[in-house]
């Protein structure tokens, strides 16, 4: 990792060496006067009364975006309807139906709301346990080591009533970020990240600044597996990096590991019966993997927290948010280009991951049915060839990560244009080899199969978990190429 990832002062230098960078220069926020703040005081608004501003910036993570201007995550947005990836996608509520995922998998919002999120979504979301807020409350590490093992299976509700009462519903907060002696970033989970740096070979004594500006929030912007025993507990919170160097966290090694083991099974998928894991918002493992901003020394904060100023005062913005909601202006850094241009580079490529990535969804989702199919063929007592059938649940599995991969990483293919390709491109191969293998398959157990095959979407879509939630097809997003 330290070989590629240069400091934020060489990007710096390089920049300016190159032509067409303009507006560059070393760090711009003004020199810290800190002020002493007490060993384990966790309410922001007691850091607040020493950092005023960097405190009122991020409490407006609670307030909706601007609307109009991200054309993908319409999270939470002035006067918009908030969005659920399962009316946006609707093969995923065919593909997740079965457990939480498949009832509301709403897009994120600001991250005010974390905990409250967790405590309006669908019941079936927090099934797991305390595990859920592990990356939720600034409380978790606490938690963790008051608790041990006990802590990611004793239920949701039980774990949050430990807390004070006025700080159950908080989110990310200064302690979770920052040393509270001396302002340096820190990493607070120990327990999870801090584990599986040492598992990448990254040495967290080492960190610079630089890195620390993309590691804190890999705290939380990465996959983890929450880990079963028999009985279907949580047993811990693991990202799945074994066998992954730093800076390439690939796919296939993601797939690896989550197959590794039959503890990694979370969850039953219904309609073909398969007993899956899971992947989760890996902006982190994505945007780490070789992108051109990676490869340059340009950190998370870099593009999501740029530089503001406020009285006076050069500042970072703790107002966390897509970069298209404040007209670009992180960019403006490093880019010369006007944010229009800008713009239009970002809704390319986002345009061409959704052409792929629905492609690949649909692909993935015929499959299944397919497996529906040959399970119902097989229940009937006729015979199917099992060893078919294991290749194309092989090759099932292969594209439906690929699939939750990149359909829970929330920036829709910009961190990483290629890897994103290179990711869907492979789920597109590997789910059509398992539909010609199940096509043969049903053939030969004299089954006629339909060249269209009716994925029965209605189905998934409506009456939705507990809050019977039903499909909102104004908010389904169609190919931009069928434009
Ligand atoms: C303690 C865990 C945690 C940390 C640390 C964290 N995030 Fe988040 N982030 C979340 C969660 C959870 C959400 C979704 C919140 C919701 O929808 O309720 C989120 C949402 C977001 C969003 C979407 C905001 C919106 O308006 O829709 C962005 C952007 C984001 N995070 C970027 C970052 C960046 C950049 C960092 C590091 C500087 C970071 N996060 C650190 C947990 C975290
Ligand atoms: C998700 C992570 C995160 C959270 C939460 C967070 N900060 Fe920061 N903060 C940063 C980053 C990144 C920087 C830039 C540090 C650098 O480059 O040295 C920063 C910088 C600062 C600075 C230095 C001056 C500046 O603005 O760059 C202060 C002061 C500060 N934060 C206060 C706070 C306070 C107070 C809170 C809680 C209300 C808070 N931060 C919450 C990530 C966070
Ligand atoms: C080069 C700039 C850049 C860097 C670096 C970057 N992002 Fe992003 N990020 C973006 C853009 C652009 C989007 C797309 C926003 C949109 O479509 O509205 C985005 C989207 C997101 C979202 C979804 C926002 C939403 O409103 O739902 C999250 C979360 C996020 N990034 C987190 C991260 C994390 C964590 C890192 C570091 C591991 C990171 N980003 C690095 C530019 C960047
Ligand atoms: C800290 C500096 C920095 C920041 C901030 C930054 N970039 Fe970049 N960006 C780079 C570098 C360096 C490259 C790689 C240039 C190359 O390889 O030619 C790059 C490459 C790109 C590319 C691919 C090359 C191209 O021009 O088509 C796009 C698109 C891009 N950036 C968009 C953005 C957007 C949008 C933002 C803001 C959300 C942003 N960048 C923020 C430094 C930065």
């Amino acid at each position: 990792m330290q070989t590629k990832y240069v400091s934020r002062f060489t990007v710096l230098a390089i920049l300016a060496a190159t032509a067409i960078w303009s507006g560059c220069s070393p760090k711009k926020v003004e020199p810290l006067k800190t002020v002493a703040i007490e060993d384990g005081t966790i309410d922001p608004a007691e850091w607040g009364k020493v950092y005023p501003t960097q405190y009122e910036l991020w409490k407006q993570t609670g307030e909706p975006t601007p609307a109009g201007k991200s054309k993908y995550k319409k999270g939470y947005d002035v006067g918009e309807d908030r969005r659920d990836k399962l009316d946006e996608y609707p093969f995923l509520a065919l593909l997740y139906n079965g457990w939480g995922f498949g009832s509301e998998y709403r897009e994120p919002r600001g991250h005010y709301f974390m905990v409250q999120d967790q405590l309006e979504v669908d019941p079936g979301r927090v099934k797991a346990g305390g595990s859920c807020l592990t990356c939720k409350t600034p409380y978790a590490p606490a938690l963790e080591q008051q608790m041990g093992k006990a802590y990611f299976s004793t239920p949701y509700k039980e774990v949050l009533a430990k807390l004070p009462k006025d700080q159950q519903t908080l989110g990310v907060s200064c302690i979770d970020c920052h040393d509270n002696r001396g302002m340096a970033l820190k990493i607070s989970r120990g327990f999870t990240l801090g584990k599986a740096l040492k598992v990448i070979g990254v040495d967290e004594a080492k960190l610079t600044t630089q890195e620390k500006r993309t590691l804190v929030c890999a705290q939380c912007h990465v996959s983890y597996i929450i880990s079963k025993d028999k009985e279907m507990h949580s047993t811990d919170v693991v990202f799945p990096w074994q066998g992954s160097k730093a800076g390439n966290i690939s796919i296939e090694n993601i797939i690896t590991q989550i197959k590794s083991s039959p503890a990694n099974a979370e969850w039953t998928q219904s309609v073909t019966g398969f007993k899956l894991g899971f992947i989760r918002h890996p902006e982190y493992e994505l945007f780490s993997n070789n992108s051109p901003h990676w490869v340059n020394g340009v950190s998370c904060a870099d593009c999501h927290m740029p530089t503001v100023t406020r009285d006076g005062q050069k500042i970072s913005d703790h107002r966390i948010m897509s970069p298209l909601k404040n007209d670009l202006v992180a960019c403006a850094a490093c880019h010369d280009e006007k944010p229009q241009a800008l713009r239009d580079k970002i809704f390319a490529i986002q345009d061409n991951t959704m052409i792929v990535y629905l492609k690949a969804g649909y692909a993935t989702a015929t499959d299944a049915k397919l497996f529906e199919m040959a399970n119902k063929v097989e229940a009937t007592g006729k015979k199917i060839d099992k060893a078919l059938y294991a290749e194309a649940k092989e090759h099932y599995e292969q594209a439906i990560y690929r699939v939750i991969f990149i359909g829970a990483e929330n920036s829709n293919g910009f961190h990483n244009p290629k890897e994103t390709m290179r990711v869907l491109t492979d789920a597109l191969k590997h789910a059509a080899s398992a539909e010609a293998q199940l096509r043969k398959l049903l053939a030969q157990a004299g089954e006629k199969v339909p060249e269209k095959i009716d994925l029965e979407l209605s189905k998934y879509t409506n009456n939705r978990g507990a809050k019977k939630i039903m499909f909102r097809p104004e908010h389904e997003i169609k190919s931009p190429e069928a434009k």
